[in-house]
């Protein structure tokens, strides 16, 4: 008997094989399309999260307005008339000085020792009784008023801090967004 070429054995394989190739490409296809999708998704959900989150901190800073006390010094480290240099967290430079005897912080004050005139640096002067900026020869009193040069011409006061005592501890009040800000520098 004469086969027709349609009973042809292996040309049925071969067709079928032919013919399930492109299913498998298709499949393909289809699975690195989803995935393309899936991490398209994935970047813009972690682009938008990370958006979302710095938004939210800006809007609704923590601790706004709180603050923290941090050590200064015990008591008996400042005499009467004797001062220490001090930063904040934020690197804002103070000096912190003794300007009468006791136990409570009244016997203290803590100023900026920077000039609210151009930024120069500041330094007490016990025989003065004054702080003294060489720069342009400001000059501010014992509780940082301006009393010579262009400090006192623009009415520039020196910046005061809080100090409070706490048994035999001297404190000075600290913004907590500048402790933050500090620890964040100190970890990255
Ligand atoms: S910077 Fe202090 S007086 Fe000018």
């Amino acid at each position: 008997m004469k086969e027709s070429p349609e009973a042809d054995p292996s040309e049925k394989i071969e067709t079928s094989k032919q013919e399930r190739q492109p299913v498998v490409d298709e499949d393909r296809r289809g699975f690195l399309g989803s995935a393309a999708v899936a991490s398209m998704l994935g970047g813009l959900a972690v682009g938008y999260g990370a958006f979302a989150s710095h938004a939210i901190r800006f809007l609704y800073p923590a601790n706004v307005g709180e603050s923290i006390w941090q050590f200064v010094c015990t008591l008996d480290q400042l005499k009467i008339n004797e001062s220490m240099p001090f930063t904040m967290p934020s690197g804002a430079k103070i000096v912190v000085a003794r300007q009468a005897e006791g136990e409570t912080a009244d016997a203290f004050i803590a100023l900026s020792s920077i000039c609210p005139h151009l930024g120069c640096k500041v330094h007490w002067e016990a025989a003065n009784d004054r702080f003294f900026c060489p720069c342009h020869n400001g000059a501010f009193d014992a509780q940082g008023a301006p009393t010579e040069g262009p400090p006192a011409s623009a009415n520039q006061y020196l910046m005061r801090y809080p100090l409070s005592v706490d048994r035999n501890l001297l404190l000075i009040e600290v913004p907590v967004d500048a402790v933050n800000v500090s620890n964040a520098g100190e970890t990255a």
